[in-house]
């Protein structure tokens, strides 16, 4: 089964993509990270995109739909989409993108979080960049003490500053909210409590997706 998660900056998206990938035996793909690895990587596409999403705007649908085809179609797994789809017009992509695949998408699962305890857990959020280059988010799966013992630089996401936040909410409420309306049309729509500690907030995700 293909599962959307959704959320605002800061929601949890990730932290809870990375337990159900776990848990379920799914492909967790966020766009976010698959954006930032091309960053990383030096490349064209990376250095394209680096100013758009540092400033905390969205890459164009088509770009973003282009280099999710390949990853889709390279796996037999079930996806939990995370930070995807992003505009109407992109969960229309989707829809199209499954179908050629012979994929159906199960749920669209949107985590609520007040906007104020997003923007604390952004501002307090650390990556660890390790000496391979592999990036990782500091957290109850991997501390800080590891990221130092690893010999590992911690560092804030670029758009994780006060103001790329507000921005990120604007374009969030703009472009991403009508999303929601979107699956809610088509009856593939739940939401869960993110305000909850990790595993509360999991173990509600769980139910939700066994309806
Ligand atoms: P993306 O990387 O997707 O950023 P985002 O949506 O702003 O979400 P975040 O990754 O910041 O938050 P999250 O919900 O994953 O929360 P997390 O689990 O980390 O996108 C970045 C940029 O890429 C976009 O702005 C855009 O430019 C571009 N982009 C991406 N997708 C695109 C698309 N489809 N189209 C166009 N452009 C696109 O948790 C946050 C913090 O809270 C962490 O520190 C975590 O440890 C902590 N935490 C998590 N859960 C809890 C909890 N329950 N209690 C307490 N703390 C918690
Ligand atoms: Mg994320």
């Amino acid at each position: 089964m293909d599962i959307v998660l959704m959320g605002a900056p800061g929601a949890g998206k990730g932290t809870q993509a990375a337990k159900l990938e776990k848990e379920l035996g799914l492909k967790h793909i966020s766009t976010g990270d698959v954006l930032r690895e091309e960053i990383a990587s030096g490349s064209e596409l990376g250095k394209r995109v680096a100013a758009i999403i540092d400033g905390g705007d969205l890459v164009s649908d088509e770009l973003m739909v282009s280099i999710l085809k390949n990853i889709v179609a390279g796996t037999d797994k079930g996806i939990i989409f995370d930070g995807f789809p992003r505009t109407v017009p992109q969960a229309q992509m989707l829809d199209d993108m499954l179908k050629q695949l012979g994929r159906k998408l199960g749920k669209a699962v949107a985590i609520e979080l007040p906007e104020e305890a997003a923007v604390q857990r952004l501002s307090a959020r650390k990556q660890c960049k390790l000496p391979s280059g592999e990036v990782k988010q500091i957290g109850p799966d991997f501390s800080l003490e590891e990221c130092q013992k690893q010999g590992g630089e911690i560092f804030q996401r670029p758009d994780d500053t006060p103001g790329h936040i507000r921005h990120r909410f604007a374009v969030y409420h703009q472009q991403t909210e009508p999303v929601m309306r979107f699956y809610r049309q088509n009856g593939l729509y739940a939401e869960v409590n993110g305000d909850q500690d990790p595993q509360a907030v999991f173990e509600d995700l769980l139910a939700v997706l066994k309806k």
